[in-house]
């Protein structure tokens, strides 16, 4: 069996116990090929990037690269999160567009490829994840490197239009051909890529996922949802509600009904619109005033960029109005924390709360929405309310669909959950947890695997 080589901006190292589900997914198909995870080292140096760390686990080895400050903030601080990241959700407002962070990128990737390139053998399979990486095949072609490599989109591909906005898009994105295999999330992110190359760079799309570019150069593209490890989060919801924290949480509510929503500190999660979407719930159902507390989680991210420091202030503004309107001397309806929990420990906030509020203004998938599911205690499910414009919507019929910019379609959304029957809780519950049994991170990974060794 070839080995299996990851390539993403960021590492899960083995000792690191915080990994999410799409790191443990990683682990997991790297014990099985044996082979190496590739990416950012997580330090930033005064001296050049470059400098590789090497660090063997059982059959896998993490081989790591520093970046300079000057890199790091033009790479990742700069084009990858102030121009790509937004763009790619739709923002053209918070596009932020320079030339010397464009260069970073291309440099910072350039510099990936040939430290990459030098640790190939000849039947390794590359598969390289997400915004961070988009060139990357194409510099290991120009090194001569002619392995199997494969990408995978974890975020939107946009409308043709919208991508068009971005100076020198073509070189960009074209490069996705030098793959053999590209991913998408959803129909609906490959149909856009395909009228993209249709409309922007003259190449052709055919029924069998085929793609042409103009000049000459075929690749694949195909859709693979991703998805969570059904068994493993629901066994591990389970042992968590015995938890302190856990329980902690469920004493301190109380009769109440808990809704709960966990994000990024994101603008992409939508939460300005959901905060006020609950202030509307609260205007409209004053009968619910004390029955019900809304938590959301939302640990810090990306804080260097100026566009997130904006939103964590405006979430604060908000939170503290919607409370301070509201609130009573026993019952604070919004409980707004920025701290970061272990994985296990949301399972269990999961599993203890009666809805799961998911309304990202766009997302590629959204494995909360899912992780909330698997996380349900079978006999008293809660219910999920998810945006349209999550990935996740295209599979999650039974979830109560709602459009985040339509925040008195949410309110109301909320006081359905609030007032559905049981049976229905469970029947929508079940249909939801079927398809994510049937479908979860390892068959994920294995279509994608097949498809590019195919
Ligand atoms: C999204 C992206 C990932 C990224 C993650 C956390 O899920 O698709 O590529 O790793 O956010 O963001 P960060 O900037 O902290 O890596």
């Amino acid at each position: 069996m070839s080995r299996l080589v990851i390539v993403s901006n960021r590492v899960a190292m083995p000792n690191e116990h915080r990994a999410g589900g799409l790191a443990v997914a990683m682990r997991a198909a790297l014990k099985e090929h044996g082979g190496m995870w590739f990416g950012w080292s997580g330090k930033r140096t005064k001296d050049a990037s470059g400098t590789l760390h090497t660090t063997e686990n059982g059959n896998t080895t993490y081989c790591t690269m520093d970046l300079s400050v000057e890199d790091f903030d033009h790479y990742y601080n700069g084009f990858a999160n102030r121009t790509l990241w937004p763009l790619l959700h739709f923002r053209l407002d918070l596009v932020d567009y320079r030339r010397d962070t464009q260069d970073g990128y291309r440099r910072v990737n350039a510099l990936f490829a040939e430290k990459l390139a030098a640790q190939l053998r000849e039947d390794d399979i590359v598969w390289v994840h997400d915004y961070h990486m988009i060139p990357l095949a194409q510099r290991l072609r120009e090194l001569g490197v002619g392995n199997r490599i494969g990408f995978f989109l974890h975020v939107p591909m946009p409308s043709s239009d919208l991508l068009a906005a971005l100076p020198n898009h073509e070189v960009l994105f074209s490069s996705l051909a030098s793959y053999d295999l590209v991913g998408f999330q959803t129909e609906r992110d490959l149909d856009r890529f395909q009228s993209y190359v249709r409309l922007y760079i003259g190449g052709k799309a055919f029924s069998d996922g085929r793609m042409r570019t103009a000049d000459g150069r075929e690749f694949r593209a195909a859709v693979f949802p991703i998805s969570i490890d059904t068994e493993h989060i629901a066994r591990q919801a389970k042992a968590a509600s015995t938890r302190a924290s856990v329980q902690r949480l469920r004493e301190s509510l109380g009769a109440r009904v808990l809704t709960i929503g966990v994000d990024r500190l994101d603008y992409s999660k939508g939460l300005p619109d959901r905060f006020r979407a609950f202030e509307h719930f609260l205007d409209r159902y004053p009968d619910l005033h004390g029955q019900i507390t809304y938590l959301q989680l939302a640990p810090v991210s990306r804080s260097e960029v100026p566009e997130y420091q904006a939103l964590r202030r405006e979430l604060e503004g908000l939170a503290g109005h919607i409370n301070g309107r509201h609130a009573s001397p026993d019952w604070t309806p919004l409980r707004y924390v920025n701290r970061d929990f272990s994985h296990g420990v949301l399972t269990g906030f999961y599993r203890s709360a009666d809805i799961g509020l998911v309304t990202p203004l766009r997302d590629g998938m959204n494995l909360v929405a899912k992780e909330f599911v698997a996380s349900q205690d079978p006999e008293t499910p809660g219910v999920l309310v998810l945006s349209r414009f999550a990935g996740a919507a295209a599979e999650m019929k039974e979830a109560l669909i709602v459009n985040p910019y339509d925040l008195d379609g949410v309110a109301d959304a909320l006081a359905q959950a609030h007032a559905m029957p049981a049976t229905e809780r469970k029947e929508r519950w079940n249909a939801l947890l079927k398809r994510l049994r049937r479908y979860d991170i390892t068959l994920w990974r294995h279509k994608f695997l097949e498809a590019l060794s195919g």
